[in-house]
């Protein structure tokens, strides 16, 4: 759904000291035909590196829990179509979450991972190896790079979802089963949930159960990633062990979709049946730059707002 520009990729630097020689391993003319097209598999090499055993990861967690909005968690049973709200209960503390992970049917989050300078360089490295293969300008082309950390407890459930992140998932340790849609199918994922999606609510996608049969359902193990394409609906279940996953990822600067979405929203409000995007170049141009001051606006608000609460 991206409007991705290409560009010859410069070649990829040799590791530094002591980072593996490859991160993925894959069929690159696959991989440069199916990036953010459709998802795949591929392998790793990360599982079992030093950075990420559960030593490393409880350190992580500690240094991390100070700083606002970088850990989320839930404990709890979650069922496929329950949104992100919705929590199941918690009554102990995330140290203890993370502690009896094996019991607690925890969920724990850690958000740019990237911060711990061994995991930036991974980050470094995977995504000079995703520029490479997919001949993607990612310093033309990404706003944002991060690792996110994934601890869960056996058979947790990721709820249904989409992201705004172009990403990589790799499983570290135990197992765990995703299921990726087609993110142009609109049975799957409508305009009106992907408007919302741009503009009010990051929950917006609607699982619909008569259409699991439309998923590719990959078996993750360690040593295995899976791609999952921009705005790809997804869920997940854990298999019966704990599972580390971590996913590299980074988004593009589609400012300009966004705001086509933001303007659509703001239309279907109005009682009016929006033009999806990629119909009119003129008019996503107009809705584009239409919506620059009133996104700007909101996003001054919105700092503003924050600012005072915490003045
Ligand atoms: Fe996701």
């Amino acid at each position: 759904m991206s409007t991705i520009t290409t560009a010859i990729a410069p070649p990829i630097a040799a590791p530094a000291p002591g980072m593996p020689e490859r991160i993925y391993s894959v069929d690159r003319a696959k991989f440069a035909e199916d990036f953010d097209k459709r998802p795949f598999t591929l392998q790793h090499s990360l599982s079992g590196h030093p950075a990420f055993t559960m030593e490393r990861l409880h350190g992580l967690l500690e240094r991390t829990l100070p700083i606002k909005d970088k850990v989320y968690w839930n404990a709890g049973k979650k069922r496929i179509d329950q949104r992100w709200s919705d929590q199941p209960g918690r009554d102990f503390s995330i140290e203890e979450a993370f502690r009896r992970i094996r019991e607690t049917d925890a969920w724990i989050i850690i958000f740019g991972a990237e911060r711990d300078p061994e995991i930036h360089d991974l980050l470094e490295q995977g995504l000079a190896e995703v520029q490479e293969m997919s001949g993607i300008s990612l310093a033309r082309e990404a706003k944002t790079k991060q690792t996110i950390i994934f601890i869960t407890s056996p058979h947790r459930i990721t709820n249904y979802h989409i992201d705004c992140e172009c990403s990589l998932l790799l499983q570290i340790y135990g197992k765990k089963m995703i299921h990726v849609f087609d993110q142009t199918d609109r049975e799957v994922l409508t305009e009106e949930e992907l408007e919302r999606f741009w503009t009010v609510d990051n929950n917006a996608a609607i699982y619909k159960e008569h259409l699991q049969d439309r998923a590719k359902s990959f078996l993750l193990e360690p040593g295995m990633a899976v791609h999952i394409p921009t705005n790809a609906p997804h869920w997940l279940q854990n298999g019966d062990d704990i599972s580390v996953s971590i996913n590299q990822n980074f988004q593009y600067k589609n400012d300009k979709l966004a705001n086509v979405y933001r303007a659509n929203y703001i239309a279907r409000k109005m009682g009016m049946t929006p033009l999806p995007p990629g119909h009119s170049h003129f008019r996503d141009l107009l809705k584009g730059h239409g919506m620059k001051l009133p996104v700007a606006v909101g996003k001054k608000a919105q700092a503003l707002k924050k600012k005072f609460e915490r003045d």
